[in-house]
C-alpha cells in the first residue's frame, strides 16, 4: 500500500432543503460583496418541489448583500471570455466571496476566476497571458477568493476537489487547473435540483463518475478496501441511473448518484493506490477541446476501446495486471466472466441506458484524429501512464471509437 497525505477542507452540506436552511448563515461568514456565477439559464427555471427557481431562492437569501452576476458560463467553460470576465468583475468590485450556482462547468470556471483574481496583480485584460500561465500551472496560485457553491449536476465531483478544467478555444487546449486554494469552502448538494437535469446530461454525469472511478481502479498497486469502495459505487450508479430513467424525480436514486459523484474525483476512493495517469480523461479532453462534445459521452465512448487496447498491447507482467483488473472489475460490477465479457458488459450497459457509443454519433469523423493524437501525446504525458500510451496507441484508440 502506498503512503498518502490527504486533506479536503470543503464542508459538504447535503440533502433536501439545505440551501434554504443554511446558505444565509454560510454567506454571512464572508463580506458583503458577492459575485454569483451561473450558466446558460437552467437555474432560472422552476424545479419540481420548489416554489421558485433556484436563482430566485438565492437572490432572496442574498438580499442585503451587494450582488454582482456573471451569467452565461458554457459547458466546457472558456478562459476567454468567462474566466477573464469573472476576474475583471472581482477586481472592479473587490469581491469578498464567489457563489457558484450550476454544474461542474460553472464551478470549474469559478475556481479559475478565484485563483487568478486572488493571485494576479494588475488588471486582467492587461495580463491575459499571465492569467493563462496561472491556469495551466506555469505560475503558482498564491491566493484565491473564497468559493461557496450550489452544485446542480451530479457528475464531476468539482464540489469536493481542488481542480477545474478550462478550455482556450484559440489553441484547442482543454487543461486541468489545480490549487489547494480553490477547494470550495462550502458545497451545497440538494439532489432535488437535479430532477430537471436532461436525460443526456444525467447519463453523461454517471459515465463521468464511473470513469473517475475506473481511472483510479485500473492501476498497478491497489488495495482490497479501495476495490470494494469503487466496485460498490459503480454498482450503485448503474442501478440508480436506471431508477432515474424510469422516474426522474426519484429522490433516493438521485441522492445516491450524487453521493457517488461528489466523492468521485476527490481521491478518497483510492488513497493508498498507485497513480494511473488518467489516460481516458487525457484523451477525452482533446475530443471536447476540438469538438466541444459532452465530457461524459466522450469518456463512455473511449472506455471499452481503451480497455481492449491495453489488453491487446500490454505484455509480460503488465499484461497479467491488466487481465486481473479487467476481470475483477467486470465480475464484481456486472457479473461478467473473463476480459472480453467484461469489456462488452460496460459497452452494452452504456448503450442500454442510451449513451451514444461512437465518435460519429457525437459529430466527430476521422479528419482530425491524427492532430488530436499528437496533441495528447505531446501534452498529457501518457507515456508515463500505468499502461503507457504513445501517439500511435492514442490514434488507434481514437480510430477504434469511430
Ligand atoms: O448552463 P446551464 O443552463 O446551467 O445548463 C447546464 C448545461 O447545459 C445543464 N444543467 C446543469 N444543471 C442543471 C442543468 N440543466 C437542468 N437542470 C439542472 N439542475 O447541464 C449542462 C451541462 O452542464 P455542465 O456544468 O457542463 O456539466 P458537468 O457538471 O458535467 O461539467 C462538465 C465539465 O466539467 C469538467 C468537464 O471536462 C467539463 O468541462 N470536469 C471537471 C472536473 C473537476 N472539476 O474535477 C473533473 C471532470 O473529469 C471533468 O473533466
Ligand atoms: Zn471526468
Amino acid at each position: 500500500m502506498k503512503n498518502f497525505d490527504y486533506q479536503t477542507p470543503t464542508r459538504l452540506v447535503f440533502g433536501k432543503g439545505v440551501v434554504n436552511e443554511k446558505l444565509a448563515s454560510v454567506m454571512n461568514q464572508y463580506g458583503k460583496r458577492v459575485l454569483v456565477t451561473y450558466g446558460g439559464g437552467s437555474i432560472k427555471r422552476k424545479v419540481a418541489g420548489h416554489a421558485k427557481s433556484l436563482y430566485d431562492e438565492v437572490m432572496d437569501i442574498l438580499a442585503g448583500k451587494e450582488v454582482f452576476e456573471l451569467p452565461g458560463i458554457q459547458p466546457n467553460p472558456k478562459f476567454n471570455p468567462s474566466v477573464l470576465e469573472g476576474v475583471h468583475l472581482c477586481q472592479e468590485h473587490h469581491i469578498d466571496v464567489i457563489l457558484s450556482v450550476g454544474g461542474g462547468s460553472v464551478l470549474d470556471c469559478t475556481k479559475a476566476i478565484a485563483g487568478v483574481a486572488g493571485t494576479l496583480e494588475g488588471k486582467v485584460y492587461d495580463h491575459v497571458e499571465e492569467a493563462w500561465d496561472l491556469v495551466r500551472g506555469l505560475r503558482p496560485t498564491t491566493a484565491a477568493v473564497p468559493i461557496v457553491d450550489i452544485i446542480t449536476m451530479a457528475a464531476t465531483g468539482s464540489e469536493y476537489d481542488m481542480g477545474g478544467v478550462i478550455s482556450r478555444t484559440e489553441t484547442n487546449d482543454k487543461l486541468a487547473y489545480f490549487s489547494p486554494l480553490v477547494f470550495p469552502a462550502v458545497s451545497f448538494i440538494d439532489p432535488t435540483y437535479t430532477f430537471s437535469v436532461p436525460v443526456k446530461h444525467t447519463l453523461a454525469g454517471v459515465a463521468d463518475c464511473i470513469n473517475h472511478i475506473m481511472e483510479s481502479y485500473f492501476c498497478a498497486e491497489h488495495i482490497d478496501m479501495n476495490d470494494a469502495f469503487m466496485e460498490g459505487a459503480v454498482r450503485s450508479l448503474a442501478k440508480n441511473v436506471k431508477r432515474v430513467l424510469a422516474n426522474p424525480e426519484d429522490y433516493d436514486a438521485r441522492a445516491e448518484i450524487f453521493y457517488a459523484t461528489t466523492l468521485g474525483c476527490n481521491g478518497i476512493y483510492c488513497l493508498g493506490n498507485s497513480p494511473s495517469g488518467w489516460p481516458m480523461h487525457a484523451m477525452e479532453h482533446a475530443l471536447s477541446a476540438y469538438y466541444d462534445i459532452t465530457h461524459g459521452e466522450g469518456l463512455a465512448i473511449l472506455t471499452p476501446r481503451w480497455m481492449r487496447h491495453i489488453l491487446t498491447h500490454a505484455s509480460g507482467e503488465l499484461h497479467e495486471q491488466v487481465v486481473e483488473r479487467i476481470e475483477k472489475f467486470g465480475k464484481n460490477v456486472f457479473g461478467a466472466e473473463g476480459c472480453e465479457a467484461s469489456i462488452l458488459a460496460i459497452h452494452d450497459f452504456y448503450r442500454e441506458i442510451g449513451i451514444p457509443m461512437t465518435l460519429r454519433e457525437v459529430g466527430i469523423d476521422e479528419s482530425r484524429l491524427g492532430e488530436m493524437a499528437r496533441h495528447v501525446a505531446e501534452l498529457e504525458g501518457l507515456d508515463q501512464a500505468w499502461v503507457p500510451l504513445y501517439e500511435q496507441d492514442i490514434l488507434d484508440i481514437f480510430k477504434a471509437c469511430l
